[in-house]
């Protein structure tokens, strides 16, 4: 079972991607997660990293590929993976493939989840999430139980607390209207051209992401269902 999230930011793949893992057993690599973490940690990679995804750039092929290879071959991932955010351009598909290809393996699902650019924005700008589990929460559609609004009706910040674990929530750098704009044009540039490369395969199931959360998730399961 090797599996692609594939949709625009904001289309829902770190908020399906855990209930996947739930449910197949098998791990949900997210590259954003990852260098997010590699960031905080101020790894040489994670300085390299920082500005291009403030700015909402991609950051290069050679250290993505590289993070990916190295997970994938800890032992967790020997039935399989959920990829989220990976891969973005041609170049890391083509190195994914051939990584499978050398343990006998192929991309078997990529699930696209499929909306509107429109409604991006109100998902991109409303999220918080918790920075150690990776987990996203909204302030309309998904808001944390500790949420409490000020007179206003915004969100106060203080109040913003994972469900699990009490931690603060935080918001991501790149989650602002301008870094959204860029990285919606590297989407439709880069990597939603990688669709043509699965196609032939007969492995892309599309999804409506363009729901509630919960019809999302009834589709994404059917899409898990069926071949193609
Ligand atoms: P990454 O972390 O992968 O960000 P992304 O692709 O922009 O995707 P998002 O995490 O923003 O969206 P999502 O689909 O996970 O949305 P979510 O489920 O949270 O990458 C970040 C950066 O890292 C990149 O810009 C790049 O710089 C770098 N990078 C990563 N991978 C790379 C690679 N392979 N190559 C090069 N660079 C790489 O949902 C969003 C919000 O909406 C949440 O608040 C959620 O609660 C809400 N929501 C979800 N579904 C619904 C719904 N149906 N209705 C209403 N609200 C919803
Ligand atoms: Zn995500």
């Amino acid at each position: 079972n090797i599996m692609i999230l594939f949709g625009p930011p904001g289309a829902g793949k770190g908020t399906h991607g855990p209930k996947i893992e739930e449910l197949l057993g098998i791990p949900q690599l997210s590259t954003g997660d990852m260098l997010r973490a590699a960031v905080a940690a101020k790894t040489e990679v994670g300085l390299k990293a920082a500005a291009v995804m403030k700015a909402g750039g991609l950051v290069s092929d050679e250290i993505v590929i590289g993070i990916i290879r190295d997970r994938i071959s800890e032992p967790d991932c020997r039935f399989g993976f959920i990829l989220d955010g990976f891969p973005r351009t041609l170049v890391q598909a083509q190195a994914l493939d051939k990584m499978l290809a050398e343990e006998g393996a192929c991309v078997t699902k990529v699930v696209e989840l499929q909306v509107p650019d429109e409604v991006l924005e109100e998902r991109i700008c409303g999220r918080w999430i918790h920075k150690t589990s990776g987990r996203s929460y909204h302030v309309k559609y998904a808001p944390p139980k500790s949420m409490k609004k000020d007179g206003k009706g915004n969100p106060i910040p203080e109040s913003m607390k994972d469900d699990e674990t009490g931690d603060a929530l935080m918001q991501r750098p790149d989650d602002t209207a301008s870094a959204l704009v860029k990285r919606l044009m590297g989407y439709h540039s880069e990597t939603v051209p990688i669709l043509d490369h699965y196609k032939p395969n007969g492995v892309v199931a599309v999804v409506n992401a363009n729901q509630g959360m919960d019809g999302v998730w009834e589709e994404v399961l059917q899409s898990l269902k069926r071949g193609g």
